[in-house]
């Protein structure tokens, strides 16, 4: 049987989202149905009951890898001509940043189950006539804030409760260097007007934390500067920049020196129209991973999953774990590596997770939390201090979902120490649901939990899984069934 799916037919509206800290159980009056470019998503209440539903079987195929969709259509309008995607994840972030790039000249739309984006050159941007709706995602609005540094254009960025809270200091810092101005919010946020240098400057760059976004910002601002740009990553993130813009051909090189990266790429740059395949995203194959490892007689294949290893360190810690995943046919997809993962139930082992790794899984911490609170002995996580400035605070947000579920765990200032229950599911919610904060990563994360409890977990409001994993619900019910 699938998850409790009752209420949902009927669904005929959107209800706003919730604002951050509103916490709200009842199911209201209007249910969702969403749609955006001819694609039915799941539809879903606001709040939601998940309860367990025995062994997760069989396969499934994960959407397109988030990072690697907003950056192809990133790449792709900023090219000469016509580039072609499949795989796109048709998540409401990507969406936003499609119509951001419509909004600045480029043509997008979807035909059959290609993506067609005309570019407009990667000096063509032209200046918006509405303020950019960035949604709840800070990838488009950190890349698209680096994208728009190079051109002389004012663009206004707006979001939803979530990102207006979010910290833009760590971009308007390097994009100032650049010559880029800013009129932002109290404490660097949104709402935030740009103004875009007129002739920007080539700026070296070290990070100062760990971020593929802020790495990613500081290299598509030099795409329109004449001159080398360098970034320094001391702790190497996520380098899918790196790799398609050297695929668009960018003229981009990284060099390893003393365990750090420095990566140059020479402006300005003229990029190449390309054919795109997206594999599928390693961070929402996390969720149905740790789901199969928890739900006892499991037996689940999640196909096409991205291993690029810059993003691979969840699969690592739960091998550490215990937890049983096997590698099938491996391949390579769109120049990254993709295998299909068979995962089976497995008894897992507390460990003390490396501070090292936490760049390779910045965003799987919520489910490894889960998976943490089931293990035998006592899983210590460290080093996680940027978990607080996501979608939402997700130490905090974790940390007191988890305990309203019955898990042990304390709460520290860089990360959580979960006392696990030896196999044994979570008691569940009874009184009071979880409160997702706006964050797709917190709502799919105790999904799994209800998965892995004896009574069931209510969360607050499931409506921000589209942002990244639109068919999510459906899924579950296939792999339940
Ligand atoms: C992303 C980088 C990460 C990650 C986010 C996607 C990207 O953010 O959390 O979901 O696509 O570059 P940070 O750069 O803030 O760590």
């Amino acid at each position: 049987m699938g998850p409790d799916m009752s209420g949902i037919k009927s669904a005929n509206s959107i209800p706003a989202r919730l604002a951050i800290g509103q916490h709200r159980c009842q199911k209201p009056a209007g249910i969702l149905t969403h749609l955006f470019e001819g694609f039915r998503l799941a539809d879903t209440a606001n709040s939601h009951r998940f309860t367990s539903q025995g062994p997760l079987t069989g396969s499934l195929r994960i959407p397109g890898d988030k990072s690697i969709s907003h950056r192809s259509v990133m790449f792709g309008a900023l090219a000469d001509g016509e580039t072609r995607v499949t795989g796109l994840l048709e998540g409401e972030d990507v969406m936003a940043t499609a119509d951001a790039m419509r909004a600045m000249g480029a043509k997008i739309e979807k035909h059959g189950a290609e993506w067609r984006i005309q570019g407009v050159g990667a000096a063509g941007l032209t200046q918006p006539d509405h303020a950019l709706d960035m949604g709840n995602s800070g990838t488009s609005t950190r890349l698209l804030l680096g994208l728009v540094a190079g051109h002389p254009i004012t663009a206004t960025f707006i979001g939803d409760a979530s990102l207006s809270k979010r910290p833009m200091g760590r971009v308007i810092d390097p994009l100032s260097q650049t010559g880029a101005q800013f009129e932002a919010s109290e404490g660097g946020t949104l709402p935030l007007t740009m103004h875009g240098a007129t002739s920007a400057k080539a700026i070296e760059y070290r990070l100062p934390i760990a971020s593929a976004q802020v790495k990613s910002a500081v290299l598509l601002a030099g795409l329109n500067t004449a001159g080398t740009t360098t970034v320094i990553e001391p702790t190497p993130t996520r380098d899918h920049t790196e790799r398609m813009l050297r695929g668009f051909g960018a003229d981009l090189h990284v060099e390893e020196s003393g365990g750090e990266r420095i990566i140059r790429l020479n402006g300005p740059a003229q990029l190449k129209p390309q054919n795109v395949v997206v594999p599928g995203d390693p961070s929402s194959a996390a969720f149905f991973i740790v789901a199969a490892l928890l739900c006892e007689g499991s037996d689940l294949v999640v196909e096409n999953v991205g291993l690029n290893p810059t993003r691979g360190g969840l699969i690592t810690v739960l091998r550490q774990m215990g937890g049983h995943i096997e590698e099938l046919n491996t391949r390579e997809v769109g120049g990254e590596p993709v295998a299909d993962l068979r995962v089976k139930h497995s008894k897992l082992i507390g460990i003390d997770v490396d501070p090292a790794i936490v760049p390779s899984m910045v965003d799987e911490f919520p489910v490894l939390f889960v998976a943490a609170s089931l293990a035998k002995g006592t899983t210590r996580t460290s080093g996680l201090e940027e978990l607080r400035v996501k979608e939402s605070d997700r130490l905090s947000a974790m940390a007191s979902a988890l305990a309203l579920c019955g898990a042990d765990i304390e709460e520290n200032a860089d990360g959580l120490v979960i006392h696990g229950r030896d196999g044994d599911p979570l008691p569940g919610t009874t009184d009071g649901c979880v409160t997702t904060h706006l964050d797709h990563r917190i709502a799919m994360a105790m999904a799994v939990a209800g998965l892995a409890s004896h009574k069931g977990v209510e969360i607050d409001d499931t409506s921000p899984i589209a942002t990244s994993f639109p068919n999510f619900m459906e899924l579950l019910e296939g792999a339940s069934t």
